[in-house]
């Protein structure tokens, strides 16, 4: 134990053997070091329940999981994600356009940039328009039932915010961390009782599963698909190659695509929210980030990926700071596969262990005045930043089973704010509360949203 910061906890959540671990270097030990020993991610039950949860790349283990990741990285290369900022550019001006509409009103930038995130994501995946920007939702022009794409979104929406990570989910999820061998034969009899989380979790699984398996069925049965969706890339492949269309079984694809949707959604839309209400609260961040804009005059201008990474140096120190301070993600679970040691305890096979990014960023040794939001400590040229380890600041986990979308959701993020500053400024809405609240969803999110008042600049 560390004074007032713990480095390395070890304790028993009910039979489970647990390890949390806050300390950069013992992070790197488990991440990085001792992957081959702790290479797979222990699953809340409500996610490895369901048949979407088990079979994406989060659940997936060992061979499986890498053949799959090795499968599909290239979807991730910078060339691939420049392909896509036209496709972001177009459902981020919509949204600047709705704020546009709804300038004398209180703006939810948590359920806007939700629905934002949702259509990027849900072009780049399934490469399906669902039109949530859409005022009219007319846009829809891939999908032949406009219906059933608002039910699927309505269940994804669900399935976003009411799975919980923390013990108030599930009475199953509960019982089996006490008493592991009584979890799936409870689950199987609390699913059919009405009322209960279990069966809510599992109505919701079994609906959004049907929605994605037909959504994957009709697009394999096409004859010419897009190269830009991840769900034609995959489907492509095994069109053409045996060992992909072994690997990429039809119930795997959906898994897969579906996991970009819950992924990509909840954790950008959070981190946009997060910028827009710490900027709004610092007119110092504000004033010299969109002097950093303007000098770039980037209004209604399509960036290019080299323009996007070179120019917007204190944004990224200010998406970086966003994230420190509101940490998407507060724990990286994972799971010992055999014996290993680490910070010399010996801890055994199927040991949970879990890393905290959260207490990392917010560990004074490493960012002094934790609370504090400055961007500038991340500046490459600031003491701060040159002096701290490496693995302070982890927000998208660490090793080789980190965030596969780090650079697809970065790029997202960074388009948003310089489209959004480039319009306008923003306000707290007196309806915001102070200080703000979290939920503990699949992904922290704010509990009543980020509730602002936009401000059009002068000239533009
Ligand atoms: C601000 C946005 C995001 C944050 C903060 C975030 C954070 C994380 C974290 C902390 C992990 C666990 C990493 C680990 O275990 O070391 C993770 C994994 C993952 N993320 Fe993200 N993520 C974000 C956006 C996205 C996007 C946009 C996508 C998809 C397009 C995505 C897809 C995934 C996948 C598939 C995994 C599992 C990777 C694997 O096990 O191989 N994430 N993310």
């Amino acid at each position: 134990m560390a004074v007032g910061f713990f480095v390395l906890y070890l304790f028993h959540m009910g039979r489970q053997p647990m390890v949390v671990v806050a300390d950069p270097e013992l992070c790197k030990e488990v991440g990085i070091k001792k992957f081959k020993s702790i290479s797979n991610r222990s699953l809340p039950s409500a996610f490895s329940g369901s048949p979407l949860g088990q079979k994406g790349l989060f659940s997936t283990r060992d061979a499986r999981w890498s053949a799959m990741r090795n499968a599909i990285v290239s979807l991730y290369q910078p060339s691939h994600l420049a392909s896509l900022i036209p496709t972001m550019q177009t459902y981020i001006k919509s949204s600047a356009d709705h704020i546009s509409s709804n300038i004398t009103e209180d703006i939810n930038m948590s359920i806007l940039s939700h629905k934002l995130s949702t259509d990027i994501i849900g072009q780049a995946a399934f490469g399906v328009n669902f039109g949530l920007l859409d005022a009219e939702n007319k846009a829809n022009k891939d999908c032949d039932d406009q219906n059933e794409v608002t039910e699927f979104i309505k269940e994804h929406m669900y399935a976003t915010t009411s799975l919980k990570m923390d013990l108030s989910g599930s009475f199953s999820i509960i019982l089996g961390l006490l008493v592991p061998i009584l979890h799936k034969p409870f689950r199987q009899i609390l699913k059919t009782i009405p009322g209960t989380a279990d069966r809510k979790i599992h109505q919701t699984n079994l609906k959004l599963s049907k929605r994605v398996d037909e959504i994957v069925a009709k697009r394999a049965s096409e004859k010419s698909r897009s190269s830009k969706d991840f769900l034609s890339v995959v489907l492509n492949a095994n069109d053409t190659d045996k060992a992909s269309r072994q690997l990429f079984t039809p119930d795997y694809i959906s898994a897969l695509t579906y996991e970009h949707l819950l992924a990509g959604s909840t954790s950008t839309a959070f981190t946009i929210s997060s910028a827009l209400y710490l900027i709004s609260k610092h007119p110092e961040v504000e004033k010299k980030l969109l002097e950093e804009i303007d000098r770039f005059d980037p209004h209604d201008k399509t960036l290019n990926a080299d323009e996007l990474h070179n120019n917007f140096p204190y944004l990224d120190q200010v998406i970086k700071e966003a994230m420190r301070i509101h940490t998407g993600s507060p724990l990286v679970a994972r799971q010992t596969s055999q014996k290993v040691e680490i910070g010399g305890y010996i801890l055994p096979k199927n040991t949970w262990v879990w890393i905290a990014p959260e207490v990392l960023h917010k560990d004074p040794k490493h960012f002094p005045e934790p609370n504090v939001f400055r961007p500038e400590r991340f500046d490459p040229a600031c003491e701060e930043e040159k002096k701290r380890h490496p693995y302070a600041f982890i927000p998208f986990g660490i090793g080789p089973r980190m965030c596969i979308g780090q650079k697809f959701s970065l790029q997202e993020i960074k388009l948003t704010l310089i489209h959004l500053y480039s319009r306008y400024i923003f306000r707290h809405s007196h309806k915001m509360e102070s200080p703000i609240e979290f939920d503990y969803g699949v992904v922290v999110n704010f509990k009543n949203g980020v509730k602002i008042r936009a401000i059009k600049r002068v000239n533009n």
